[in-house]
């Protein structure tokens, strides 16, 4: 039975460039969809740039341009980075439409008829410079409790302490560096607790993972809260009808983009909306998202759609984080690699097969090694799969004319053995338990490898007599090929059509139950390139300064002696002082301290000192700090400046009489 699908990937902000994190998503469903439209559904995969907020508005300012301009080339440059890691929206919209402004607008008029929605005015920190009022990730000041400065207005990254912008000390605008004044104002409300029986419920329907329902479990022991929806002029969003001067929050129009993408669709293609998301709807619906927004999805989303009168999803599914080698990314450690940054060194598929070989149903964080990552594309893609296709090839060329046998003769059981092995690996793509597909397709490549090597074809082609068994295994190892192309295509589409078309065949699920027989395929050709690890190493670049920060962040406010005492401070003298060839903020420092061998430093001073008149100076440097690898070389320390945001860096000078080598304590 044909099925009638509809999928959504979260919308990623408008505001930065996509990441090898937000890939993990966009692949992750682009697979689902991608096996769903082989099996012969109609597989519907729509998504949008989340293109409203404070952050777009202010980031717009900075660069001196519109927001509208902001947003139209950050959705050039989305949707370039998504085809090119083939990512097959059936359409890549935008929050920031005509379609979006009607449902955002008619989902909240059908809301406020439902007297879902409260007005009452509340407080909060405004910047009367830049007159606006200031979210509290806008919001710096110090830690009230291990006065910590510049901290953000929610918590302090420090000592971990959670608060509101309130209790900060000394609290500025990140905006302006005013002030915050305290100003009242109306605020709309959504009543999300009118939902808690019928949401409670929900989550436990098998709509959600079972640890995404644990996970939401918390919310309901303190209760629900209603959600504050509007925002004041100035914001870049959509208008609240009958309510001059406020605005959507952004997630208002966030997560009826979704809606908006499909009826924008439906216009063009004379489609009837009601069947995606009208209450009767009939197309099974299905979000993919992210660990991070499951409270937007599993809460506030049914109850928005409910209370609206829409139908609702039939399963929202979260993944986890993507880390690289190990940590969190990190742009100082240059792991936050963008999808252009990827694109540049690497073929798109080894990445979506990697993601593919780790990605399972459950919201578990996935690492991406680097190391591993080259030897699972080289290992699996190249060296088990397509290494097949090249070995078989030679000899129907050589021997056949470019022919297939007219039979598998011996061979056809274990070809149907193979064929037959397809269904679980259907149901593992289905559960979304890619790791398993992945596991199994391995194995059949395994099985194809050893069959290869038990015929020896390369001895059967040294006897005129056995041309026909030669003909038979080469012609078997081809539709095993053909076979692991097709369960492969939702995984590596673009690999599975360039050897698809080698072999002058269409992907067809159910068509390889037929092996190709007396069939001409094409020449071989090169049918994917091996990584090698220099492109693999050229996707970690560490950005070219020094965190101004301590790399380690205590979790606790105070340090013990016996902590302090691990860092070796010693005098040092500078040598020689040079710029360096392609970083703007960069010196590299020769160091004596006082022992045989001189240390390289790269400082991120360039900007207070001529190099020159460094020379001879003396300062205070880390000496037993790791050495850091860096794009220009390795730093061997880290001499000690002061600075702040308005001024500096201000390298540290001992009274006269210090000498080289001294320590520090
Ligand atoms: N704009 C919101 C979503 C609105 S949906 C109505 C948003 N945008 S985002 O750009 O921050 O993230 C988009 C998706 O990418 C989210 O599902 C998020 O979880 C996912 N990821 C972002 N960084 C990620 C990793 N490091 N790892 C895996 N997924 C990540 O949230
Ligand atoms: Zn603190």
């Amino acid at each position: 039975m044909n099925r009638q699908i509809l999928v959504t990937s979260a919308l990623p902000y408008a505001n930065g460039p996509l990441h090898l994190g937000h890939l993990v998503e966009y692949t992750q469903t682009d697979i689902w969809v991608r096996y769903q439209r082989l099996r012969g559904h109609e597989c519907l995969y729509f998504c949008a740039d989340d293109a409203h907020g404070t952050p777009i508005m202010l980031r717009a300012q900075r660069e001196g341009i519109s927001p509208e301009e902001l947003i139209t080339r950050m959705h050039q440059e989305h949707s370039r980075d998504f085809a090119d890691f083939h990512i097959d929206f059936t359409l890549y919209h935008s929050t920031h439409s005509p379609e979006n402004f009607e449902i955002s607008q008619e989902l909240y008029r059908a809301l406020r008829a439902a007297e879902l929605i409260e007005i009452r005015e509340i407080e909060q920190a405004y910047d009367p410079v830049a007159k606006i009022f200031l979210p509290d990730r806008f919001i710096r000041g110090t830690c009230p409790r291990c006065k910590a400065p510049d901290q953000y207005g929610d918590n302090c990254e420090i000592c971990g302490a959670t608060y509101s912008p309130t209790d900060l000390l000394d609290p500025v605008s990140a905006i302006s560096g005013a002030r915050p004044e305290r100003r009242r104002s109306e605020h709309y409300f959504f009543q999300l607790p009118d939902f808690q029986d019928f949401l409670h419920h929900w989550i436990h329907s098998g709509t959600l993972q079972p640890e995404m329902a644990n996970k939401l479990e918390e919310w309901f022991a303190h209760g629900l809260s209603d959600w504050d929806i509007s925002r004041d002029a100035p914001y870049f969003g959509i208008p609240i009808p009958d309510a001059p001067g406020k605005f959507f929050y952004v997630w208002l129009d966030a997560l009826p983009g979704y809606m908006a993408a499909t009826l924008h669709w439906c216009r063009q293609q004379g489609r009837d909306f009601g069947m995606f998301w009208g209450p009767d709807a009939s197309v099974e619906l299905y979000h993919f998202i992210g660990k991070d927004i499951i409270y937007f999805h599993a809460l506030f989303w049914p109850a928005l759609l409910k209370g609206s009168g829409h139908r609702l999803p039939n399963g929202v599914f979260a993944h986890g984080h993507l880390t690289v080698n190990g940590a969190k990314m990190s742009k100082s450690r240059g792991t936050s690699i963008t999808a252009r940054q990827y694109l540049e060194h690497l073929d798109p598929e080894f990445l979506r097969y990697y993601f593919a070989s780790k990605l399972n149903p459950h919201v578990e964080d996935l690492d991406l090694n680097l190391e591993d990552f080259l030897h699972k594309g080289n290992g699996d893609l190249v060296g088990k799969v397509v290494n097949l296709a090249s070995r078989a090839a030679g000899f129907i060329h050589r021997y056949f004319d470019g022919k297939l046998g007219a039979s598998l003769g011996p061979d056809q059981s274990f070809y149907d053995s193979l064929v037959h092995q397809r269904e679980s690996v259907g149901q593992a793509y289905e559960q979304r338990d890619y790791a398993r597909a992945v596991r199994e397709i391995m194995a059949l490549a395994d099985q194809v490898n050893a069959y290869v090597d038990r015929e020896a074809p390369w001895l059967l082609a040294k006897e005129e007599s056995r041309r026909d068994r030669l003909q038979q295994v080469a012609t078997c190892t081809l539709n095993g090929f053909r076979l692991l192309m097709t369960l492969l295509h939702p995984i590596v589409p673009k690999l599975s059509e360039r050897s698809l078309a080698f072999l002058r065949c269409s992907l067809d699920w159910d068509g390889v139950t037929h092996p190709l027989l007396k069939h001409s395929i094409a020449s071989y050709e090169h049918l994917l390139q091996r990584m090698e690890k220099s492109q693999v190493d050229a996707l970690i670049q560490p950005s070219e300064t020094i965190p101004a920060s301590a790399p380690e962040i205590p979790t606790d406010a105070f340090i013990s002696i016996e902590d302090f005492g691990k860092v070796d401070l010693r005098i040092a003298r500078i040598v020689a002082a040079e710029t360096v060839a392609g970083a703007d903020k960069l010196l590299h420092l020769t160091l004596d301290i006082g022992e045989e061998k001189t240390r390289s430093v790269f400082a991120g001073i360039k900007s207070s000192y001529d190099p020159a008149q460094l020379v001879g100076r003396l300062t205070v440097m880390v000496a037993n700090l790791a050495p850091r690898k860096m794009r220009f070389g390795l730093s061997e320390g880290m001499v000690l400046a002061a600075s702040d945001s308005e001024a500096g860096p201000f390298l540290l000078s001992p009274d006269s009489g210090a000498r080289p080598g001294m320590r520090v304590k």
